[in-house]
């Protein structure tokens, strides 16, 4: 760890840290198009990005970790890159899995999982599967993740179970996330001020970040500094 990496650890209160951290993992592309380099190079420059966020969490003990990997607007991006984005992915869960399991981290996925190509999915579960006796931190993938489209499908599942009237209660509880706490803090990369349709109904009160480094340029001073800046914060929800 740098100097000025410690220096801001002294000003993180470990005490007060999120339960459960959100991640829009953005400006890949930029951050590769700033170097002449092909997009994929920034798809891969920000793989040892997550590397280290997920590093830093375990070390902290925060006990959610959720990033933004594919959403389901990301199918629009020409075929190449799509295709390049599922290669990366299935390498880092091939490669990552002994370093994860180390590190105690079990392993999930949210999003229209079935609608991935069949190799991602088949990584996916297989690993999901080999890390789920980990009780660390619990590092959870969205693809194909749509906040609407998830929204949708909770209501969806409640009609089918022959629901005629929801509460709040019950909306959540049908979301991808039913066993997960709202995020406590969104954190977007890349200086951009948007959700981009990221966990729309958990948002609700999380406490946003935005950070102007690019996601490969995001590493653990960064992601320090985000906490820092968390815990400057006054959570009323909507009290005084
Ligand atoms: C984020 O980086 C990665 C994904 C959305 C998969 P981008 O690919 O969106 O990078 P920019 O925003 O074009 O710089
Ligand atoms: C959001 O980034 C999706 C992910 C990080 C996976 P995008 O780059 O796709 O979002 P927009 O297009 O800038 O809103
Ligand atoms: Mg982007």
């Amino acid at each position: 760890m740098s100097l000025k990496e410690n220096q801001l650890l002294k000003n993180i209160d470990v005490s007060r840290l999120p339960v459960h951290v959100a991640v829009i993992m953005d400006g890949n592309g930029r951050w590769a198009k700033k170097r002449g380099l092909p997009r994929l190079m920034g798809h891969r420059a920000g793989t040892e990005s997550v590397r280290e966020i997920v590093r830093v969490c375990g070390e902290l003990g925060i006990k959610f970790l959720t990033l933004y990997a594919f959403s389901t607007e990301n199918w629009q991006r020409p075929v190449k890159e799509i295709q390049g984005l599922m290669k990366l992915l299935v390498h880092m869960l091939r490669y990552e899995v002994k370093a994860l399991d180390k590190n105690n981290v079990q392993l999930r996925a949210i999003g229209r999982l079935s609608a991935l190509p069949p190799g991602v999915q088949k990584e996916l579960q297989k690993n999901i599967q080999a890390l789920q006796h980990n009780t660390g931190l619990i590092l959870n993938l969205a693809l194909n993740y749509g906040g609407r489209q998830e929204i949708v499908d909770a209501v969806n599942t409640l009609v089918q179970e022959g629901c005629r009237t929801v509460n709040e209660k019950a909306v959540a509880n049908h979301l991808y996330t039913a066993d997960v706490p709202d995020p406590d803090l969104l954190i977007r990369t890349s200086g951009e001020y948007r959700i981009s349709n990221f966990l729309l109904w958990q948002c609700a009160y999380s406490e946003i970040h935005i950070s102007p480094a690019y996601w490969p340029d995001f590493r653990r001073e960064q992601f320090y500094r985000a906490l820092i800046d968390y815990q400057s914060r006054s959570r009323r929800f909507g009290g005084i």
